[in-house]
């Protein structure tokens, strides 16, 4: 089965449990940590795996040029429909071919959301469709509360080894700032394309 079908598949089956029906409450957090390493207001960022759109809008209405990409169609109508343009919406394989490049990407429950077999090729993704000195600004799952199904969580030691051959790696903490389901069970980075 296609990567895209799956997920339209999952999308039909299982609806979107990990939807936080709004953004990403430790956007402020990663946001801000970047902007002391240089992440410039305005700039061009994208958000892969953007599901359906709160963080993409929510940079856009910071005047952030977003663009949210995604594979399933219906989950950037239902995005648009919430949230009109811009951000821009997108369908595509950030996996596949060539999407920016970009200023920055928010990769936000997308890394998690794959295989941890497909990390390099995520890794690799991020690389390449980023400028070289452009942000990598990512929140992850330390903790999950099932292992060995998705979503994946990751260590921050393991993350950092994965983006080193690529990336500058400038801040990696643990998330202050939760959605209540996720608790305690959240980190975020910000790293640099070299
Ligand atoms: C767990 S959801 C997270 C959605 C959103 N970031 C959020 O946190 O609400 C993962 C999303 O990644 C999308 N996706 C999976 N593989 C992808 C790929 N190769 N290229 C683009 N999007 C992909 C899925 O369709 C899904 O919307």
């Amino acid at each position: 089965m296609s990567e895209r079908r799956h997920w339209e598949q999952v999308y039909a089956d299982m609806g979107t449990p990990w939807d936080l029906g709004g953004p990403c409450p430790a956007l402020d957090e990663v946001t801000e940590a970047a902007r002391l390493q240089g992440f410039r207001d305005g700039c061009t960022v994208a958000v892969p795996g953007c599901g359906l759109g709160h963080d993409a809008a929510w940079l856009a209405a910071r005047g952030f040029q977003a663009t949210g990409l995604d594979l399933v169609p219906e989950a950037l109508d239902r995005a648009r429909a919430v949230y009109g343009e811009p951000p821009a919406w997108r369908v595509g394989d950030w996996l596949a071919g060539a999407h920016g490049p970009f200023e920055a990407i928010l990769d936000h429950t997308f890394f998690v959301a794959l295989h941890p077999d497909q990390r390099p090729e995520v890794v690799a993704a991020h690389a390449r469709n980023l400028l070289p000195g452009g942000f990598w600004l990512g929140i992850f799952y330390h903790r999950v509360r099932q292992p060995g199904i998705r979503p994946w969580a990751v260590q921050p030691e393991e993350l950092r080894a994965l983006a080193e051959p690529f990336f500058e790696v400038l801040d990696l903490q643990s998330a202050r700032t939760s959605h209540p389901r996720r608790l305690g069970r959240e980190c975020w980075m910000v790293a640099r394309r070299r």
